[in-house]
């Protein structure tokens, strides 16, 4: 029994650890990196297409705006606060795949193969039906944002959905 407890201990800490060591090699490289793949109705679905027409591509652009400027009292472009929801890295122009789906280095080119194993990679495939998209959803769309209208998922998810055809 003790064995049993100590063995657990550590597989514990082991897993701890190399999540710990894995993440660190998560980077982002921006949505133009899934474009080829997820444009492609024969390779990855066509998912890129309706998200570069969507409203989460370009919300850097909100931030350009004279009330951005009201809001932010100056240049809101550079302001973290506002950058931490309206844009998900300095390679995107807004809200991109991988603030949804993780950070891509490590599982950009394996997950096409091998999508149970990309997890360890650092692919997040949050779900609608099972509550995960909508909190997800919900660490942007709160009261911290300056021009919160309130959310609701049913309305809003339509609004944003990109199936794969
Ligand atoms: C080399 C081509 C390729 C690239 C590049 C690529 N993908 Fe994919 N992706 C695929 C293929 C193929 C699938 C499997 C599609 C299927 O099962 O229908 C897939 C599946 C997915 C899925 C669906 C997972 C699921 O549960 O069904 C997500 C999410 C995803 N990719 C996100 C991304 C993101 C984000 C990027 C950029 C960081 C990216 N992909 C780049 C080829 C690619
Ligand atoms: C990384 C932060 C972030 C996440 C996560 C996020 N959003 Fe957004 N969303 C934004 C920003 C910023 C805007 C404003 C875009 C603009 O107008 O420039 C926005 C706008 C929207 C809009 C348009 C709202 C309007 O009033 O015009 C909808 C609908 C929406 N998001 C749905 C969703 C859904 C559904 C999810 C979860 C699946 C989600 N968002 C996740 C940041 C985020
Ligand atoms: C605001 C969050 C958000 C962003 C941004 C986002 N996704 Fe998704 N994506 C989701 C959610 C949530 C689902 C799962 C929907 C469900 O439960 O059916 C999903 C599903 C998918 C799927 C599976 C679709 C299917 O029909 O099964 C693919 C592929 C995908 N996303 C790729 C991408 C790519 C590529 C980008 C960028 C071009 C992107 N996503 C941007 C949240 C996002
Ligand atoms: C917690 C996340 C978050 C932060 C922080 C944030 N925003 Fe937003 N922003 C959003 C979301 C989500 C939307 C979509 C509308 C809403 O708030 O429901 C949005 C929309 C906007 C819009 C468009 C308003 C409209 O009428 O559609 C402007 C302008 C804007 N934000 C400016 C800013 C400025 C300036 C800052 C920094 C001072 C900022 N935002 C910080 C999440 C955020």
């Amino acid at each position: 029994m003790k064995n049993a407890v100590s063995f657990l201990a550590l597989a514990l800490a082991f897993t701890v650890l190399t999540a710990f060591t894995f993440s660190s090699n998560h980077n982002y490289i921006g949505s133009k990196q899934c474009k080829a793949c997820h444009s492609n109705a024969k390779m990855g679905g066509i998912s890129y297409k309706t998200w570069e027409k969507g409203v989460h591509a370009n919300a850097m652009e909100s931030l350009k705006t004279p009330e951005a400027d009201k809001i932010a009292k100056g240049k809101a472009i550079t302001d973290k606060g506002c950058l931490s929801c309206h844009q998900t890295s300095a390679k995107d122009n807004g809200v991109g795949c991988e603030s949804c789906h993780g950070a891509g280095s490590a599982y950009k080119t394996k997950h096409a193969k091998d999508l149970a194993g990309a997890k360890a990679l650092g692919l997040e495939t949050p779900k609608v039906a099972d509550g995960s998209a909508e909190k997800q959803c919900k660490t942007c769309h709160n009261e911290k944002s300056p021009t919160y209208k309130g959310f609701d998922m049913k309305k809003d998810w339509p609004k944003v959905a990109h199936p794969k055809s």
